[in-house]
């Protein structure tokens, strides 16, 4: 029995990870750290709230106090990070803080690690880190070794994460590894992300706004591929390494909203084009090599079952959206625990 930290499991990837980990590992404990910003959603824990093997502790990873305290509670195995400040759009909004959750925030983490000592500590990063690939060159492809080349606050700020990880592991042997996976879809997304929001502007035959000329290659992986390959990755990987997360699934963002469109019934005539994004990065594309062959990850969702699937989610799971979009979702620990 293992007791694992999981920071920002009220997020969307964080919360899918939870879902499926607590029941695939019902021996293992799973204790949940998020401050709950706007991102984080206790509706998304809410189905595995009542678990034997879970507990939900509200808190923010910057807060030394909090982190240490818990660490000293539960004696944690093993520390998986995906709590961030995730949205590009936000980062070129306010960068202070995407600097201050995603590093500093890194740094108490892995500090409380060398204090009470633990098996792994795992950071869950990105393929933005790479930077962008031209469009014209589809043989080129992100491997482990590609150099970090960041674009907008937000990937500066996941490389200088993974940078410090990188240096906590040298200097003070702290046992670690890094995943940087291709952009995510699934279910509980937030909507202010491109799948969930074009869908749902969709669903309301409003306008659906594509940056630019919309010819931006994303490298689309479903969630739960995500998920397995972390778990993979924590359990069996290798100390110090990198392990790229993708499933060959490169999607122009105009042929992701047209199939969303074709999908829901809707003409194309809903698109607009909309002011290009400050530094918009071209093309995201990931090699798996390493984590299939010296893992055996493997994706079980193509783009294609994988959209299929996310909409239909969307479709039944309304209530949990109308509650993000009107913000009643943040009511959800006043109505359930009180002040
Ligand atoms: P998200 O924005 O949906 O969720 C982030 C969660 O972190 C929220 O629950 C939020 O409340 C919590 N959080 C934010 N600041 C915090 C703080 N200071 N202390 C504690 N909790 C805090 O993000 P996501 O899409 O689930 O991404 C999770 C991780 O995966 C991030 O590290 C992100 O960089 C990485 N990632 C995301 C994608 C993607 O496509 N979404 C792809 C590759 C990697
Ligand atoms: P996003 O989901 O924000 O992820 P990321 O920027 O991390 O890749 O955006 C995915 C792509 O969709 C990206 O090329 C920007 C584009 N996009 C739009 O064209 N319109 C939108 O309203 C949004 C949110 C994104």
């Amino acid at each position: 029995m293992s007791t694992f930290l999981v920071t920002g499991g009220a997020g969307f990837i964080g919360g899918n990870f939870l879902h499926i980990m607590t029941k695939k590992h019902p021996e293992d404990r799973y204790v949940c750290l998020d401050a709950l910003t706007y991102a984080g959603n206790m509706e998304t824990l809410e189905p595995i709230m009542g678990l034997s093997n879970f507990r939900f502790v509200k808190g923010d990873i910057r807060d030394r106090e909090i982190v240490y305290k818990l660490f000293e509670e539960e004696k944690f195995d093993y520390v998986i990070n995906f709590a961030a400040e995730s949205h590009v759009d936000r980062s070129i909004v306010n960068p202070t803080i995407f600097l201050e959750t995603n590093i500093i925030g890194t740094s108490v983490l892995m500090d409380a690690c060398r204090k009470y000592g633990i098996k792994r500590y795992h950071q869950v990063s990105t393929d933005e880190v790479y930077g962008d690939l031209p469009i014209d060159r589809p043989d080129l492809f992100f491997t482990e070794t590609t150099p970090l080349h960041t674009s907008s606050p937000y990937s500066a700020s996941k490389a200088s994460a993974d940078l410090l990880v990188l240096a906590y592991h040298r200097t003070f042997n702290l046992p670690c590894t890094i995943s940087r996976c291709s952009n995510n879809y699934g279910p509980y997304q937030f909507p202010e992300k491109l799948i969930p929001l074009m869908i749902q502007k969709a669903l309301r035959n409003e306008k659906l706004p594509v940056y630019g000329d919309g010819k931006n290659v994303r490298d689309w992986l479903y969630v739960g591929d995500h998920c397995e390959g972390i778990d993979l990755i924590v359990r069996n990987g290798r100390d110090g390494e990198i392990y790229n997360i993708g499933g060959h699934n490169e999607r122009s963002n105009l042929e992701v909203v047209t199939t969303i469109l074709n999908a829901l019934g809707k003409d194309d005539s809903l698109i607009e084009h909309v002011k290009d994004r400050a530094g918009h990065d071209r093309r995201y594309a990931i090699d798996p090599t390493k984590i299939e062959t010296e893992l055996g990850w493997k994706p079980t969702y193509n783009f294609d079952t994988g959209i299929k699937t996310t909409i239909e989610w969307n479709l039944q799971n309304q209530e949990w959206l109308s509650h993000v979009e009107s913000g009643e979702y943040q009511n959800w620990m006043k109505k359930h625990y009180g002040e």
